[in-house]
């Protein structure tokens, strides 16, 4: 975040047009909205248009105005995105999206300065503004596919600002975590909130394709849905504890094994252990062997808690006893005191552990 918030200020120190491309919710806009503030512009307007939401009829009222009378409804004159962001900023979020006229109207405009009006026979005033573009597309794939246009393209690219997502630095997370964390507090006046270690390492270990978004919510839903001043595992989303494990290689996934490839399909799909797992055993599909790997494997990312197992495995809080009984009958029921994390401030105690979790038997262990 340091290394892009230095960038951000250099931008910031020039008038140039910016790019700002990088993965939905990475924090593109909100590092446009940092250009603009630290610019030389900040006291002027920032306006900001979606390039995808203007149907093709309003693009030239849109972004130029209209003058009275010039279409039915046209009651006096309007004046277009460009002349109201007059000596700031404007923001074109997702050009991807724009239509092929809309970027002729746009280059045109970028190289001239000049508005004209719907309904004016002549360019009425030059406007001074700046123009930061957004998008999640490659554009170079969009130019080899004679949907973006390669001249607008290098108008609009003369700064280049990438935002990497959140996968990639993974250093910004508790940082981000902590911050959302302080916000929610203000925001629902509630006690100060700390992460269990193990909640802070799912946060780690989560691939985020929703980036600082997703961590965003996450958060929130936390503080919302919170009984006490600690997040733990349980209190995290299941698509946190069951983050699939992709096979990179095909020689990999060939060598996963049959219980490994069933527990992924599991924790990453929307079938549920009853359909996915109970079905193909009682059919003899799976082995015991397979079910007894499932379920650790299950117990790994839960930490052992049986409970979190059910919302991991796609299935309902009424089950737990059905589950229990299943596993119990085939003696699947595997020791969970193996997978519990001992915590630091409470030696001996297991963490994540449910005072209502009834006592589990040891499985066998063949
Ligand atoms: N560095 C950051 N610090 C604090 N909040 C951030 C940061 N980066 C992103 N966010 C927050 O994450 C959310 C998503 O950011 P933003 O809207 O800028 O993403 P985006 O890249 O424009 O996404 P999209 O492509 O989906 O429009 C916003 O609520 C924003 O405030
Ligand atoms: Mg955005």
């Amino acid at each position: 975040m340091r290394v892009l918030d230095e960038d951000l200020r250099d931008a910031a120190r020039s008038d140039a047009k910016v790019l700002i491309t990088g993965e939905s919710g990475v924090g593109k806009e909100l590092a446009a909205r940092t250009v603009h503030a630290f610019s030389a512009r900040s006291s002027g307007p920032l306006v900001a248009l979606n390039s995808a939401g203007v149907p093709d009829t309003l693009i030239e009222s849109e972004l130029f105005g209209h003058v009275r009378g010039s279409f039915t409804g046209a009651y006096r004159d309007k004046p277009g995105l460009f002349e109201l962001a007059r000596g700031g900023t404007v923001l074109l979020d997702e050009v991807g999206e724009m239509s092929l006229r809309m970027q002729s109207l746009l280059l045109r405009f970028l190289e001239t300065g000049e508005i004209q009006p719907v309904g004016s026979d002549r360019p009425r005033t030059r406007v001074d503004v700046r123009v930061i573009a957004m998008t999640n597309r490659r554009l170079i794939d969009a130019i080899t596919a004679k949907t973006f246009r390669e001249d607008l393209y290098y108008r609009l690219n003369v700064i280049h600002i990438v935002v990497p997502p959140l996968r990639e630095r993974k250093e910004d997370i508790a940082e981000l975590a902590e911050q959302f964390l302080r916000q929610s507090k203000q925001q629902y006046g509630t006690e100060p909130i700390e992460i269990s270690p193990e909640a802070m390492s799912c946060l780690m270990e989560y691939q985020w394709p929703g980036n600082v978004r997703e961590l965003k919510n996450v958060i929130e839903r936390c503080v919302v849905r919170l009984r006490n001043r600690h997040i733990t595992v349980a209190d995290l989303p299941p698509q946190l504890l069951g983050a699939p494990i992709v096979a990179t290689a095909g020689t990999e996934a060939a060598r996963a094994s049959v219980a490994d490839q069933t527990f992924n399909r599991l924790v990453s799909g929307e079938e549920s252990f009853w359909a996915a797992v109970y079905v193909p055993f009682m059919n003899r599909d799976l082995t015991r062997a397979d079910l007894r790997r499932v379920i650790s494997l299950g117990l790994e990312r839960t930490k052992g808690n049986y409970r979190l197992l059910l919302q991991l495995f796609h299935m309902s809080p009424n089950d737990y006893k059905r589950f229990l009984n299943f596993l119990r009958k085939y003696q699947c029921q595997l020791t969970f005191q193996a997978f519990r994390v001992i915590r630091n401030d409470n030696p001996g105690q297991a963490s994540d552990a449910s005072p209502n979790d009834p006592p589990v038997r040891l499985g066998s262990s063949r």
